[in-house]
């Protein structure tokens, strides 16, 4: 009997010691994972990723890699393939929702690293989605190696090269102004508006589009009969400028500022009956598709001179509008490019830094706008 009640002892002593070795392990298990996961969310890596990092025993070579973005999102897709695990590393990241599938899909068709890296940056989800299902097509380094190049425009790149022979560069930059489209054909409808918005003959605006905050320009410096109304911060700016040209003797005023859709409807006919189509092509937008109706334009007269290019006010606009943030829209070298004939009295604003940038560089603002605004 005495014999018997130390055999069970010494049974239930092995259970309470395997039990607690068992504890022991789950614990030291627990704390070296809870370890590994800190450290991971340390280098930037989402606690999902991290436990996925863990469970496909990849933490020496998370950690070996450090911080990265695209292998953080590998790591939490459902579609993450351990054989391209070194092709995520080298690719850039896109905030995208379908960024590891589409990656997956891109290696698949044989893009190199680099090529996926382009695709992705210079695309959308969406436009990357739809690329990812096409057959694996050329000159995707040439096009989209131009940092303001646009995934959705690479059939029309390609066409275009094709018929003008262009540069890739210019080839990019001459689609992304839709000089591959006739003027006033499949425009574009803008629907942002700021202060740098862009209106030509491939941007409109719509019929009801009316800028906040006009303000009528002082008496003193309207050239033509009733009021005309400017955005507050560009009448801040030319009153500056008159301000300055007539430190020097000359009198800058304005013949005309924001145009409704309606005024422009309405100057459009005048010119039409007046000129013809020919002129009406040249030299005036049709409704919609005028800078006047941004508020952001004005068409500059010297008070004492009526042909505004031969006055001495016009030759100090060429040297000196830039410093208060305008610039002469429609040069006579870049007729091409705008598309309309030299208006020596049409400027823009757009802000002194732009406006310096473009003067130095010689470009227009439907240039500048692609290279730099249109993202
Ligand atoms: N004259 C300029 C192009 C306009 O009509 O807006
Ligand atoms: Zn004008």
């Amino acid at each position: 009997m005495k014999k018997k009640k130390l055999k069970l002892k010494s049974g239930a002593r092995k259970i309470v010691i395997i039990l607690s070795a068992i504890i022991l392990l789950i614990v030291i298990l627990l704390g070296f994972y809870f370890n590994r996961v800190n450290e991971l969310r340390s280098l930037g890596y989402s606690e999902k990723a991290s436990k996925n990092i863990i469970f496909k025993f990849k933490y020496s070579y998370v950690r070996d890699i450090g911080k990265n973005k695209t292998l953080n999102a590998a790591f939490e897709s459902r579609d993450y393939k351990e054989k391209n695990l070194d092709d995520y590393v080298k690719i850039d990241y896109d905030n995208q929702k379908h960024l590891i599938t589409n990656i997956n899909k891109l290696l698949d068709k044989g893009y190199s690293v680099n090529e996926v890296s382009l695709i992705i940056n210079r695309g959308d989800d969406e436009s990357v989605s739809d690329f990812a299902k096409r057959d694996k097509v050329k000159y995707i380094d040439e096009f989209l190696k131009v940092d303001y190049a646009k995934l959705a425009n690479y059939d029309r790149y390609v066409a275009y090269q094709e018929k003008e022979n262009d540069d890739a560069e210019t080839t990019v930059l001459y689609v992304n102004m839709d000089f591959d489209k006739e003027n006033y054909v499949d425009p574009l409808v803008i629907n942002k508006f700021d202060d740098y918005v862009l209106v030509n003959k491939h941007r409109q605006l719509s019929s009801e589009y009316i800028p906040d905050d006009l303000v009528k320009i002082k008496d003193e410096y309207v050239k033509v009969d009733g009021d005309i109304e400017i955005e507050r911060n560009v009448a801040k700016a030319f009153y500056d400028m008159a301000e300055a040209a007539s430190k020097e003797g000359l009198e800058l005023m304005v013949s005309s500022g924001y145009r409704s859709y309606k005024d422009q409807e309405e100057i459009t006919n005048t010119y039409l009956e007046l000129y013809g189509q020919n002129y009406v092509d040249n030299y005036v937008a049709k409704p919609g598709f005028s800078e006047h109706q941004t508020a952001m334009s004005l068409d500059i007269a010297s008070k004492s001179v009526d042909t505004f290019i031969n006055s001495k006010e016009y030759s100090w606009m060429m040297d000196n509008a830039y410093k208060y943030g305008f610039i002469l829209r429609y040069p006579k070298s870049k007729e091409d490019i705008t598309g309309y004939k030299c208006e020596a009295w049409h400027y823009r604003y757009v802000g002194k830094k732009i406006a310096k940038y473009i003067k130095e560089h010689n470009i227009t603002y439907d240039e500048y706008y692609v290279m730099f605004l249109d993202k």
